[in-house]
């Protein structure tokens, strides 16, 4: 790939020095970003580029540690970084970056916006001004795009103004981690999965994302978010769309987006009239994760909140493929384990022949279990018959692929492939407005049934699996939350 320009907007920022410049170092390292490419930290504050540049070799140090052969890279990837103060609300800085920068459109810039939504359409505006948006430029947005419908359409009505749509790249790094790329490959590079991929065949489908963090240092953004917002809008979406899309014509970016965004369109509405039994919501009080204690959301925020830390959701796709078929979702910070798993639970055989035998115990339906983190890989749940006499007993026991058994080898980061698919050109991984548009349709009724009800989030002491009503949610339908049986 020729040399290219990339620009970080909040380039002294925690996503750009926990998330972006290791990224851009693991894919130095590989031969990816080569001699003459230029990335840039802004920032508001007067720093040089050897300040940055130690900055950074900090930032990097762990990733350096754990292998000689990134080690060796980080001085060359070093000289490739600079640092500019620029004045988002005024000119300061402009004239001389623009000028720096140029707008050869052979030249490819990325610009990255690793600031609140509540400055893109002013970044935006700035690059305009400086005549840095036309051919050749990209701008990366992070979610959230918004907080709402609303505010996420005056959002990318701002950067619809300065840059086409073929120019925007919506961030959702769930989409970058290679476990969710791998349900592409496995729906449609496997003849196996396809036929049973419906209703008539598959009883529910769960999706787990369970992280033990707490607030860490996002109090200000997280409390006036929460998780359905924060997670639900885009990550469980967006991996619900993956498992339940019709088959793409192909790997085209806008014809995998066309198929997740009639999954969105499909989803039953939830509202004031049904939220109450669709939807928990939870909120996590003090407790061990890991087997050390843990203050209380409250205690870490300091004073008092109904942002919810947790949500459980039973969703569904009301289309022909998916008609009655539940789609049990949930999230939250400060459970048991860092976990996300997608679960598929196919139907129980039509007629068992094996009722009638002495002792016989139920037969397990099938499951198919997509451990997306960490323990990355994929167990089929099968019934074999236990070997030796004693007739014909039978248990429940997995067909076990682990993908750093298979493959080896280090996982890149999400951001790693993302942000070289923004040089590339290559929108597939990255989300279409109307799909940001279509999730929050779907999003703020929710929203809007919580406050109408007045629903106060559940409590759920810290290190478990949230509030005892989104146990109920799942039991109430004669079903469970999966736990790996091992
Ligand atoms: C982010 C959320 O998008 O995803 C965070 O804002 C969350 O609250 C994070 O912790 C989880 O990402 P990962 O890759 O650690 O599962």
């Amino acid at each position: 790939m020729p040399p290219f320009d990339l620009v970080i907007f909040g380039g002294t920022g925690d996503l750009a020095m926990r998330k972006l410049l290791p990224a851009l170092l693991h894919r130095y390292v590989d031969g990816q970003i080569v001699a003459g490419t230029r990335i840039y930290g802004i920032a508001r504050d007067e720093r040089s580029d050897e300040a940055y540049r130690e900055r950074v070799r900090e930032a990097v140090a762990a990733a350096a540690a754990a292998d000689p052969r990134v080690a060796e890279c980080v001085d060359g990837f070093i000289e490739l970084l600079h640092y500019r103060r620029l004045d988002l609300s005024g000119e300061a800085g402009w004239p001389e970056f623009a000028a720096e920068i140029g707008n050869d459109p052979d030249r490819v810039r990325v610009f990255y916006l690793a600031v609140g939504p509540g400055l893109f359409a002013m970044v935006g505006d700035r690059l305009q001004a400086a005549g840095l948006s036309g051919e050749g430029s990209r701008v990366v947005v992070e979610k959230p795009i918004g907080k709402d419908g609303a505010s996420a359409q005056v959002i990318n009505e701002a950067l619809g103004r300065v840059f086409d749509e073929s120019q925007v790249y919506r961030i959702d790094h769930y989409l970058g981690k290679e476990t969710v790329q791998n349900l592409t490959a496995l729906r449609f590079g496997n003849a196996l999965f396809e036929p049973l991929w419906k209703a008539e065949h598959i009883d529910h489908v769960q999706i787990t994302v369970a992280e033990t963090v707490g607030l860490e240092t996002r109090a200000g953004y997280y409390d006036q978010s929460g998780a359905l917002r924060d997670m639900v809008q885009n990550h469980l979406l967006q991996l619900l769309c993956l498992v339940a899309m019709e088959p793409p014509a192909s790997l085209a970016a806008d014809s995998i987006r066309d198929e997740k965004l009639k999954v969105l369109r499909s989803l039953r509405p939830i509202d004031n009239g049904n939220a109450a039994q669709l939807t928990v919501r939870g909120q996590y009080r003090a407790g061990a994760v890991g087997g050390k204690a843990v203050p209380g959301y409250l205690d870490e925020l300091g004073h008092g909140s109904h942002t919810e830390t947790f949500v459980a959701i039973k969703a569904e796709v009301q289309n022909w493929r998916w008609a009655g078929v539940p789609f049990y979702l949930r999230t939250g910070k400060r459970l048991s384990e860092r976990m996300s798993e997608i679960v598929v639970t196919f139907r129980q055989v039509p007629h068992s022949i094996f009722a009638d035998l002495p002792n016989a115990s139920p037969l397990a339906p099938n499951k198919l279990v997509i451990r997306l983190q960490p323990d990355e890989g994929i167990k089929l749940w099968l019934m074999h018959k236990v070997p030796g006499p004693g007739g014909m007993r039978m248990r429940e026991v997995a067909m076990d692929l682990s993908v750093e058994e298979t493959f080896g080898g280090r996982q890149p980061d999400a951001y790693e492939r993302l942000l070289m698919d923004t040089v590339r050109g290559n929108p597939m991984l990255f989300m279409r407005r109307d799909e940001v548009d279509a999730a929050w349709h779907w999003i703020d009724p929710i929203r809007n049934a919580w406050e109408v009800n007045h629903d106060a989030p559940k409590p759920y002491t810290a290190g478990g699996w949230g509030p005892s009503a989104a146990v109920a949610l799942i039991e109430r339908d004669g079903r469970t939350w999966h736990e790996d049986e091992g």
